[in-house]
């Protein structure tokens, strides 16, 4: 399903052209189609069918309350990283029961609050957490469900900043210390051994990585079988890539039915914790140009979006499709397309082919995962307004920072 496509020579997202949005609510903004994110989640649970599962988007790739809300309501799942995604999803009418807890620094508070809402899991990433998890539960009289996140060293064969389930990387605990591990929380008083847990990496492309993985997940569970230990779900991660240029990961229906085939037989609750895979191409960031700078060596077309708003382009050198919204029918160049950011690092594409003019709008595709959500205020800028299409209305699910904000908790020192 394609959210954004051109009608009469012009970018539509749904069924509202782009330019309708700019003019109404200006630039830089992120727009986001809500058909696509439902077509995405369901092409997981549409492959799950018949198998007990939960598909819980990961809040990290895109936390506004108005696309939390949009999977809510067809009753996903979260995996959450921190007592402030926690707080997002409820706001955004979450299940507290759907909710699986990942990150490496829970912190007592962050424990607590999710021990009282009652969450479904805790994906403990080392035996030091674990003891801590005890602790919090036991101070509140509860039991803590729990998964250890179990690293099989496998490669992703993704970026490295991405790449999770290497052995040397900070995530999880290394398959060959995982049977003491649940050994011991077993033991403990507080805390009910529910499942397995793995996340290897993100914007895997290909089959085997995510194979490889199961493998040895499984033959865990089943020398934890053979100590007594039951798990009842095997929670993989999230990590499924998409196509930002000409990337051919798998379809969800592919990789799923491979995991179904190769669990055939047990009793084991499936949980995936798909982000990019739901909201990467549900989402771009819509700019204009300002001004067009010939120099001897480069064309550039300088944007009112920069690095602040959208970072994968300088953080990981991330390829992202970038198109004008009305495009021109007149020789192209080939421009750099960067920020007003005073740094040479700030750019959003290199040497693409296009005929603008100052004004113009373009469209950064495949933006709706990692990008506001990693946005920043550096050179005090205000942050993006985000907008929801759905069908031919445009809601503006987060409003544009203002100046005023931007300094609101700042302080001079006294006279
Ligand atoms: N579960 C865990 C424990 C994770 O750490 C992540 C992502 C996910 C699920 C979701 O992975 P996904 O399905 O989105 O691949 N900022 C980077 C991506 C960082 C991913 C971090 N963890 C980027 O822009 O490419």
């Amino acid at each position: 399903m394609e959210a954004f496509n051109y009608r009469d020579g012009e970018l539509f997202a749904e069924g509202v052209a782009l330019s309708a949005i700019a003019a109404r609510f200006g630039t830089p903004t992120y727009v986001y189609s809500r058909a696509h994110i439902e077509t995405q989640y369901r092409a997981y649970t549409d492959a799950l069918s018949g198998l007990p599962h939960l598909v819980c988007f990961a809040v990290k790739a895109n936390s506004n309350l108005g696309v939390l809300n949009v999977l809510a309501r067809l009753g996903a799942g979260f995996d959450i990283v921190s007592r402030g995604e926690l707080e997002r999803v409820l706001a955004a009418g979450g299940e507290p029961g759907k909710i699986v807890f990942s990150g490496v620094g829970k912190t007592r508070d962050d424990m607590r609050r999710a021990l009282e809402v009652g969450v479904h899991c805790f994906n403990v990433e080392s035996s030091v957490e674990l003891e801590r998890l005890q602790e919090v539960a036991a101070e509140l009289g509860v039991k803590a469900p729990v998964s250890l996140r179990v690293n099989p060293d496998v490669d992703a064969g993704t970026h490295p900043y991405i790449s999770t389930g290497l052995k040397e990387n900070k995530f999880g605990i290394a398959i060959a210390d995982a049977e003491a591990v649940y050994a011991r929380a077993a033991e403990l008083a507080n805390l009910e051994v529910i499942g397995v847990d793995c996340h290897i990496g993100s914007q895997l492309t290909s089959l085997p990585p995510f194979l490889d993985a199961l493998e040895r997940l499984l033959g865990l569970i089943d020398r934890l079988a053979a100590r007594g230990i039951h798990i009842r779900h095997l929670d993989l991660g999230g990590g499924l890539g998409v196509r930002y240029k000409d990337e051919t990961p798998p379809l969800a229906g592919e990789y799923i039915q491979a995991i179904r085939q190769r669990i055939a037989g047990r009793d084991l609750a499936l949980v995936f914790e798909p982000g990019r895979f739901i909201v990467a191409n549900a989402g771009v960031l819509l700019t204009q140009v300002e001004y067009l700078k010939h120099t001897e060596h480069k064309d550039f077309a300088i944007v009112d979006a920069a690095m602040n708003d959208l970072i994968r382009p300088a953080l990981y050198q991330a390829w992202m499709d970038v198109v004008a919204v009305h495009p021109r029918d007149a020789a192209p160049r080939a421009y750099d397309i960067v920020g007003p950011i005073c740094e040479t690092g700030d750019f959003l594409a290199k040497g693409r082919e296009l005929a603008l003019d100052e004004g113009d709008l373009l469209a950064v595709r495949s933006a709706g995962a990692y990008g506001f959500v990693m946005s920043s205020n550096y050179n005090t800028r205000g942050r993006a307004a985000e907008v929801l299409v759905d069908g031919a209305q445009a809601h503006e699910v987060r409003r544009r920072e203002t100046l005023a904000e931007l300094f609101a908790g700042e302080s001079r020192l006294p006279e």
